[in-house]
């Protein structure tokens, strides 16, 4: 049972207050966790609880930290942290507004969360097979940033993440390294253009390009001169993140000085389709669209990964009513989009229903916190995107998760081609 839980409040990858919670349990377990935060949210997202006036430009969390600490921690004293279900609905009852806008859903995730760390820690495993027990075999199929852009570069450029995922790879180790290789010939190429210029938010290389196309060309160079082959061995996926420039079907491409209609834009992506081996496309709508959406997945759905994260927001019910129109054939699954880790993981029992593939996601801003690789393994959910190959909140996931694979040893599964998403 809980004893205490306290909120504090640290700092996030981008020097940005966030909400940590500590459970501390009867015969001493303890767990942590720490609410992530996105730049490029969807607008039916639960809420990030932020403080505003001026201070750290508004997004202190003090409200959300005393809410941790006075609110939720007296309603869930005595209560049996291993009763997830129960805990969240706690949570979800006390908040009492759909979106926790009340007491912010950085407050609610970090203790769902941090209640799910203590509960396997007083059973004694660790988070990933305390939640998926010996059927926890799955590792990840990585999505690794390569480029970064859109909202997590000044807007530098429109599309937001250029990754690539390596379905060839034996283990998830070696998809680290090749990712790693690629990430390196990125930086060369960069380098030798005289287009160097740091990175982005999640560790991708900055984009300092004239033309969105720009980025992927320099992507396909990156992935040759690593020394493998740009399609099957080593594909490209993209996040659109279109939302962000896209409003009532009009979408302005800032970089080109351009507006599309939802034809115009799906035409542009369906010409990068076919001149670029691009496996898995997220977001290449905005959230509003709903018709394009579905146009563009029922045009490319049954041979390559279409995937919603602004579009679906990890939320159950959205998952269900895209599945009946079409739209999407893959969720992202952000937990902070929903609040809990109950409401997480009713969006992924819903993806999986409806023949949707998955894809366990971090956001542009992170912590060191790890609990969304338990999630992926635990939860058996196939993929996992944290953002590029450098720097530490992104890395210390990738590490993580080659600390389990390692503990699986022989009966680790490497997700490969097939966990990718297809409609069908
Ligand atoms: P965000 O970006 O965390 O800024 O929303 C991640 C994503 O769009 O996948
Ligand atoms: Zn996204």
């Amino acid at each position: 049972t809980i004893t205490s839980i306290l909120g504090r409040r640290v700092w996030d990858s981008r020097g940005r207050p966030t909400v940590e919670a500590e459970v501390r349990l009867e015969g001493g377990a303890r767990g942590i966790a720490l609410a992530p935060a996105g730049a490029s949210t969807g607008s039916g997202e639960a809420l990030d609880r932020r403080d505003g006036g001026t201070a750290f430009g508004g997004y202190d969390v003090k409200g959300a930290v005393a809410a941790v600490t006075e609110e939720i921690a007296p309603a869930l004293l005595g209560f049996d942290a291993a009763d997830q279900a129960g805990l969240d609905a706690r949570l979800i009852a006390l908040d009492g507004t759909p979106n926790k806008t009340r007491l912010g859903a950085n407050a609610t995730l970090a203790v769902s969360m941090a209640a799910a760390h203590a509960a396997a820690q007083a059973a004694g495993a660790p988070l990933w097979r305390h939640l998926g027990g010996e059927a926890a075999t799955l590792m990840p199929l990585p999505q690794i940033q390569i480029l970064g852009g859109g909202a997590h570069a000044g807007r530098r450029i429109d599309i937001q993440d250029f990754l690539v995922i390596c379905p060839e790879a034996t283990s998830f180790a070696e998809a680290l390294d090749w990712t790693a290789e690629i990430y390196r010939a990125a930086g060369a190429i960069m380098k030798e253009r005289g287009l160097l210029q740091g990175v982005a938010d999640e560790g991708g290389w900055w984009p300092a390009f004239d033309a969105n196309e720009q980025a992927l060309e320099t992507l396909v160079r990156a992935i040759e001169r690593a020394g493998f082959a740009p399609g099957r061995q080593v594909a490209i996926a993209l996040d659109i993140a279109a939302t962000d420039f896209g409003k009532g079907g009009r979408y302005r491409l800032g970089l080109e000085g351009r507006e599309l209609d939802t034809d115009g834009m799906i035409r542009m992506l369906l010409g990068w389709l076919a001149a670029y081996p691009i496996a898995s496309i997220e977001d290449p709508l905005a959230e509003d669209d709903h018709e394009g959406f579905a146009a563009f997945t029922r045009e490319v759905g049954a041979r390559m990964q279409v995937v919603g994260d602004d579009y679906l927001v990890t939320d159950a019910a959205r998952i269900r009513a895209a599945a009946a129109a079409g739209a999407a054939n893959t969720v992202l699954i952000k937990p902070n989009q929903r609040g809990t880790l109950t409401e997480t993981k009713a969006a992924w029992d819903a993806a999986r229903e409806v023949g949707y593939a998955g894809i366990v996601s971090a956001r542009s801003g992170e912590t060191e916190d790890v609990t969304i690789v338990h999630l992926a393994l635990g939860w058996g959910v196939g993929q996992l995107k944290v953002g590029s190959f450098a720097r530490s909140e992104r890395m210390a996931k990738w590490n993580e998760a080659l600390r389990i694979e390692e503990a699986l040893g022989a009966r680790a599964r490497f997700a490969g081609r097939a966990v990718l998403g297809r409609s069908r």
